[in-house]
């Protein structure tokens, strides 16, 4: 028999991604969305829908129960759903995959270059702002004393082209969008900032990996193999969108009223540079390292979707 997992945010990039990896490995693959019609199209690729919000705590544990491997991929800062699952799981010696972010070990940096690099061991003080994700992540890996083979995996800088649902990610994705209403492709201040980097296909290798692996005591696990500027990514949206301006800037302030604060200053003027040395070490080998050619790909597949949507 198959074994079951339970994944949220099955019908988003980094959920529905690993949801296909795993069903094409063989599992019986469940997925959380809030929508009817995502549900159909999880159907239509082999993943059984569940539909329900996150803050549904009871759907949650009754899922969380009935899976053999649960991944939370939709949200990582949503700190009731988390402990919901990880109470769900106590005592069961279930696989409990969590999704964080590299945007924990940002600075506020506004465009310019940082050199601070951190792997799974480095000691630090997180921002203020990231405090409470970092708190979640650790009540995560802690949670392992109570009987749960629990492992955050935080990846940094996505992309690639997804095989779920959803096919693209966030920050390039803005960028380009951004650059697509305003005819100028833009990053934050100097944009010299580095971003550590991760494809998709690899980072869904490392949950396949981790689902097969998992050992008890808990694992925190970083997911990058490359970096880059932000403003090598935004000379490649001006040319992959064949714009004629050169690129531009915007304050951070500027940014942050059109992204929001928090992505502004944490996931587009930040560095944010990390090693997964312990992913490696448990036999993760990501193979891809073309974040800048990734984004000629990407300006054709969101040109073509906002023809589409006129
Ligand atoms: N993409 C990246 O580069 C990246 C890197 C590091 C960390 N992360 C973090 O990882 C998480 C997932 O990222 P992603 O890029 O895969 O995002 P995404 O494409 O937006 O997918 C998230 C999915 O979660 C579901 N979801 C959101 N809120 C929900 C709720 N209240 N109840 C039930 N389902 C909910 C949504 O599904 P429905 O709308 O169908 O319900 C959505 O499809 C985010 O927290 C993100 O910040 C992303």
């Amino acid at each position: 028999m198959s074994k079951k997992v339970f994944v949220t945010g099955a019908s988003g990039y980094i959920g529905g991604t690993v949801a296909v990896k795993l069903a094409n490995a063989g599992y019986q693959v469940s997925g959380l969305t809030r929508s009817q019609s995502s549900g159909e199209k999880l159907k239509s690729i082999g993943i059984e829908p569940v539909i329900g919000d996150l803050s549904d705590l009871k759907l949650l544990t009754e899922c969380a129960r009935a899976a053999d491997i649960v991944i939370d991929a939709a949200n990582s800062d949503a700190e009731e759903a988390v402990k919901a699952l990880v109470e769900a799981l106590m005592g069961s010696d279930k696989v409990f995959i969590h999704t964080s972010g590299s945007s924990i070990v940002a600075d506020q940096a506004n465009g310019e270059r940082g050199d601070r690099i951190y792997d799974e061991s480095t000691q630090y003080t997180p921002d203020p702002g990231k405090q409470a994700r970092v708190n979640i992540d650790k009540y995560i890996t802690n949670s392992a004393q109570d009987g749960i083979r629990s492992v955050v995996i935080c990846p940094c800088l996505i992309y690639g082209k997804g095989s779920g649902v959803k096919t693209e990610s966030q920050q390039v994705p803005n960028l380009i969008n951004a650059a697509l209403e305003s005819g100028v492709a833009k990053c934050i201040g100097r944009g010299e900032n580095i971003w550590s980097t991760v494809h998709v296909d690899d980072l869904a290798d490392l949950y396949l990996l981790v689902v097969e692996k998992a050992p008890t005591g808990g694992l925190f696990l970083f997911a990058e193999n490359g970096e880059t500027t932000f403003k090598q990514i935004v000379e490649k949206i001006k040319d992959g969108l064949g714009l004629k301006t050169p690129v531009g800037s915007w304050t951070i302030e500027e940014a942050s009223q059109k992204f929001g604060a928090g992505t502004a200053i944490f996931g587009l003027g930040s560095n944010s540079r990390i090693r997964g040395i312990k992913s490696r070490e448990l036999g993760w080998k990501p193979v891809k390292n073309e974040v800048l050619d990734d984004v000629q790909r990407c300006c054709m597949s969101l040109t073509a979707g906002s023809i589409a949507q006129v």
